[in-house]
């Protein structure tokens, strides 16, 4: 009897700390380089993914990030299927709404990028307001497409947009200015052209359901730490060759 019940109880100790060893499953939208891409292997890299992955040693937890289309990131916290989500993902007060924000872990702005002919006819933001703007569906972008001209055409990714843009589909792509400067860089692309005004200041947050107090805290403490040792500064080294 003493037997079995120190068995149930060794079982149940067991079943409690697999509990325990929590895997975080993280959502991104792996076409933002150089904050979530894929390398030829189709592994999700990029400065978000080593983020959340310090984050996760600091406190704990396992990681697993899976890569889904960006409008379906926040409602996949909503319904639990995701436990957070890292995507470049601005703070606003709309999605605060819904969802909690991990304190800022990024400084960006939206900017916009025109083809290299249209330089001159495109000198600033201002000058786009009667034209057809592309961006990413869900994203800040689009909204500051919207402000600026309001005939928008939405794309599932960035990558889309720039094709569009390319094709003469329309005149600019509004996009975060970070990613819009490494797409220049990376692609040695000589055909577009960044309008150097950035339409506004915005901040990257990671996103968890309001339900899940418990991960809020627990990465808020990790990003906490990775910025006080160093870790922080020099994933941001990694991926855009300076400290901040
Ligand atoms: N920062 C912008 C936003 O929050 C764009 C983010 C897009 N991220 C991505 N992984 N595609 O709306």
């Amino acid at each position: 009897m003493k037997k079995a019940l120190a068995v149930v109880a060794l079982t149940l100790c067991s079943a409690l700390s697999i509990a325990n060893a929590q895997t975080l499953k993280v959502g991104t939208e792996a076409t933002f380089a150089p904050f979530e891409f894929t390398d030829e292997k189709s592994n999700i890299i990029g400065f978000d993914v080593d983020v959340i992955k310090a984050i996760g040693q600091e406190v704990g937890l396992d990681v697993e990030v899976v890569n889904q289309p960006f409008d379906a990131l926040i409602p996949g916290v909503l319904t639990s299927q995701l436990d957070a989500a890292i995507a470049g993902i601005t703070i606003t007060e709309e999605r605060a709404k819904q969802v909690s924000f991990s304190d800022p872990y990024y400084k960006a702005g939206i900017d916009a990028i025109v083809r290299k002919a249209d330089a001159q006819k495109y000198p600033t933001l201002d000058s786009l307001k009667k034209s057809r703007l592309c961006a990413q569906i869900g994203t800040t972008g689009a909204d500051v497409a919207n402000k600026i001209s309001g005939n928008v055409g939405t794309y599932n990714t960035v990558v889309e947009a720039f094709m569009e843009l390319k094709n003469k589909g329309c005149e600019a792509v509004l996009n975060d200015r970070p990613v819009n400067l490494y797409f220049l860089q990376t692609k040695n692309e000589k055909d577009f052209y960044e309008i150097p005004e950035l339409y506004n200041g915005e901040e990257y947050g990671i996103v968890v359901s309001k339900q899940n107090k418990d991960v809020l805290e627990k990465i808020n403490s990790g990003l906490k730490k990775i910025r006080e040792n160093g870790t922080l500064a020099k994933i941001h080294e990694k991926w855009f060759n300076t400290k901040e």
